[in-house]
């Protein structure tokens, strides 16, 4: 056998380009688009601050995991990524039957809207609610299986609307989505919040925290508000006391595994026997599984990566703050720019500086926190944009 088989000479062509139709519900779907990477421009170094990436790489037992990998590729890796679950059941203190592990959280959440959204048996969509702008794969998990997606607008200040997403709440409501902190805006929600908010949701509707930023909470300094409000939600909290809560969780992001995808989802026995049924097998590696085992088992240096971060963050929001521009609180290694009208504009000078940056046209253009020397770069482009634009940043929050 050789790569490329010859074509029988007497074999009939394939006619080019039929159009072969996927399911319906592929024309309303829009397309994940990934993060772009930075032009290169001559002089610069280039930056990619467009997908949220942790900047500092793997923490060192990460490094050591992946160079004493024994690599027996030959071998189908543990399909209930036992090792894993044993590591996060001890760190976290929850039953290591509650956790079900994915490839990144994006798995672990298909499994999630697979198992409880799709058509009812009258063929009409069921409706998965969410903030909106948040994640925006949210729309395409939900969209592929069939749901409908019930968008709610954030707030002025980038934050869920909870009480309007409580009342989005209807009998064909299957699940409810939180991200928090939200990607792209930011701000984090609050303890009081979203247990006020279960109280309101009826109990077999399925409510997802995502937490793929938690940890970047962790290392924040809280506002007076967000302290009067209980502190930051906490999932696993919240997960001991709602059946009907699942905390979605992922290595990607603060322990810096996104190019090796293990994420994971905490709930109780009632959904992770069904979760377990959407679950692809084999979808974490061999691989994946041991680098996150050596995160969890060295959450000191992870959180030194994520202390960094934080406190770029902060020199960031702060220099925005400084000239003027209003940026919301945010909890996670990104922050928001809600330039609106003028996101593409932004975008474009970003790139022409060798910074990639995310657009949201037209809402604004989220940032993530990067090596210092692109934070600074952010920093100065920012200023320069708003001397351009004769002094004008983000109009609102
Ligand atoms: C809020 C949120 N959830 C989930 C994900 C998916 O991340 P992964 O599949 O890498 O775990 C992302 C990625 O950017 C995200 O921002």
């Amino acid at each position: 056998m050789t790569d490329q088989q010859p074509h029988h000479p007497d074999a009939p062509e394939a006619e080019p380009g039929r159009p072969i139709p996927a399911r319906h519900v592929f024309g309303g779907l829009p397309t994940y688009a990934a993060g772009k990477p930075p032009r290169v421009v001559e002089g610069l170094r280039q930056f990619k601050l467009s997908s949220n990436e942790n900047p500092l790489g793997p923490v060192p037992s990460v490094r050591r995991a992946l160079e004493e990998f024994d690599a027996a590729t030959h071998l189908y890796p543990d399909p209930l990524a036992t090792r894993l679950r044993t590591a996060l059941a001890g760190s976290l203190g929850v039953p290591a039957e509650d956790i079900v592990a994915g490839a990144g959280s994006y798995g672990a959440l298909t499994q999630i809207i697979s198992t409880f959204a799709g058509q009812a048996e009258s063929g009409e969509p069921d409706e998965v609610v969410y903030a909106w702008r948040s994640f925006e794969a949210y729309p395409i998990i939900v969209g592929l299986g069939g749901a409908r997606s019930v968008q709610v607008p954030f707030t002025p200040e980038g934050e869920h609307d909870l009480d309007a997403m409580a009342a989005a709440v209807t009998e064909r409501t299957r699940v409810i989505l939180l991200c928090s902190p939200n990607n792209p805006t930011g701000p984090a929600l609050t303890a009081d919040r979203v247990e006020a908010f279960m109280s309101r949701v009826p109990d077999d509707v399925v409510v997802v925290l995502d937490e793929a930023y938690l940890e970047f909470c962790e290392a924040s300094e809280l506002t007076e508000r967000e302290r009067a409000e209980g502190g930051l939600a906490e999932g696993v909290a919240l997960y001991r006391r709602h059946p009907n809560l699942v905390v979605l969780r992922t290595f990607s992001k603060a322990a810096g595994l996104a190019g090796l995808r293990v994420g994971y989802s905490i709930s109780h026995p009632a959904i992770t026997r069904t979760l377990r049924v959407a679950a692809t097998p084999f979808s974490v590696s061999s691989l994946a599984e041991e680098c996150a085992v050596a995160a969890v088992e060295h959450p000191g240096e992870i959180r030194e990566q994520v202390s960094w971060i934080v406190a770029e963050r902060e020199r960031v929001v702060a220099g925005l703050r400084r000239i003027g521009w209003e940026v919301p609180v945010t909890r996670a290694n990104f922050v928001w720019l809600a330039l609106g009208e003028r996101t593409a504009e932004f975008a474009a000078f970003a790139e022409e500086n060798a910074l990639s940056v995310r657009a949201f046209h037209p809402d604004g253009v989220r940032a993530s926190i990067g090596e210092e020397e692109a934070n600074t770069r952010l920093l100065e482009l920012c200023e320069r944009f708003a001397s351009r634009a004769g002094g004008q940043g983000p109009a609102g929050r």
